[in-house]
């Protein structure tokens, strides 16, 4: 069974040895000039990806009759690649500008069980390619619509449960838990997966962390997936944090405040008046 995560947030920031609660803030700390650099180096890494990308297409084309089913799987490798470091660019892009706080919330009132539903949903396929059951939703009470981003949220979730799939074992689990406590919304998404190391804790929530496990076993990601995610919950005024066991198991978990901070209501009344 995964670690039972604590329910205090401040209990498990205050307990660095066995939780992984690493802030975020941390990351752009150094100042604009690291996020402008950044900006330009994802910028520069379009126009050479995009012509590597149109000059393989042309060879393909061409050379495709002449090669031995083997040597055509080069260019389909090619292609995937491309594909990712493409989407790592985007992933990139987007952790930049959440990170400079440049991403506008578009709040709505959500149901956020209901979003937690659409992601298992919409996971179903995956989870059966790794063997894993995907279980009913506990959900604890009358649980309150949150003001939130839905969409992003729902980003949040999906990439959660993405990784309670995709670092699960064959006949493995995983359990969305939603809760409603002091203000408060929570998400848990526990797997009975192969956990993470506790050497690497304090790595988790850092850009392109992936375990040693997960690189020997080719497990498709980028390791931007965690930080995405906190960023957006911290966006919205919440925390996230994780347990986890090696060899037994992870419960990722974030909260969100049901009311939008009040900072933002605020500024939306100084303008109305
Ligand atoms: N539930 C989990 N169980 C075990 N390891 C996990 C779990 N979630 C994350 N990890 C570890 O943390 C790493 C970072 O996760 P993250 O979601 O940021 O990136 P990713 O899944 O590798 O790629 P992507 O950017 O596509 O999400 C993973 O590669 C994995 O090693
Ligand atoms: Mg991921």
């Amino acid at each position: 069974m995964p670690e039972k995560p604590k329910d205090n947030p401040t209990e498990i920031a205050a307990d660095p040895g066995t939780t992984g609660s690493v802030p975020v803030e941390a990351a752009p700390a150094q100042g604009e000039r690291r996020h402008d650099y950044l900006l330009t180096l994802v910028h520069e890494f379009r126009n050479p990806l995009a012509a590597l990308a149109g000059a393989v297409d042309i060879l393909e084309d061409e050379l495709r009759p002449y090669l031995d089913p083997e040597k055509r799987e080069f260019f389909d490798i090619v292609e995937i690649s491309l594909v990712r470091l493409n989407q790592m660019l985007d992933e990139m892009l987007e952790l930049t500008a959440l990170e400079g706080r440049e991403i506008k919330l578009n709040y709505e009132v959500a149901d956020v069980a209901a979003l937690c539903r659409d992601v298992l949903a919409e996971y179903e396929p995956r989870a059966e390619v790794f063997k894993v059951t995907l279980n009913r939703i506990k959900a604890e009470g009358d649980l309150p619509k949150v003001e939130c981003d839905p969409e992003l949220i729902t980003r949040v979730i999906a990439n959660l449960v993405s990784n309670a799939v995709k670092y699960n074992k064959p006949g493995g689990e995983v359990t969305v838990s939603v809760s409603a406590r002091d203000g408060n919304l929570r998400v848990a998404v526990a797997d009975t997966g192969t956990g993470i190391p506790e050497a690497d804790f304090a790595k988790v929530f850092t850009r392109f962390y992936r375990a040693p496990e997960v690189r020997q076993r080719k497990i498709a990601g980028t390791g931007l997936g965690l930080v995405i995610a906190k960023n957006i919950v911290e966006l919205h005024g919440g925390e996230m944090s994780f347990a986890s066991r090696a060899g037994h198991g992870s419960t990722f978990w974030f909260a969100i405040p049901v009311k939008r901070p009040e900072i933002t209501e605020a500024k939306n009344d100084e303008t109305g008046s």
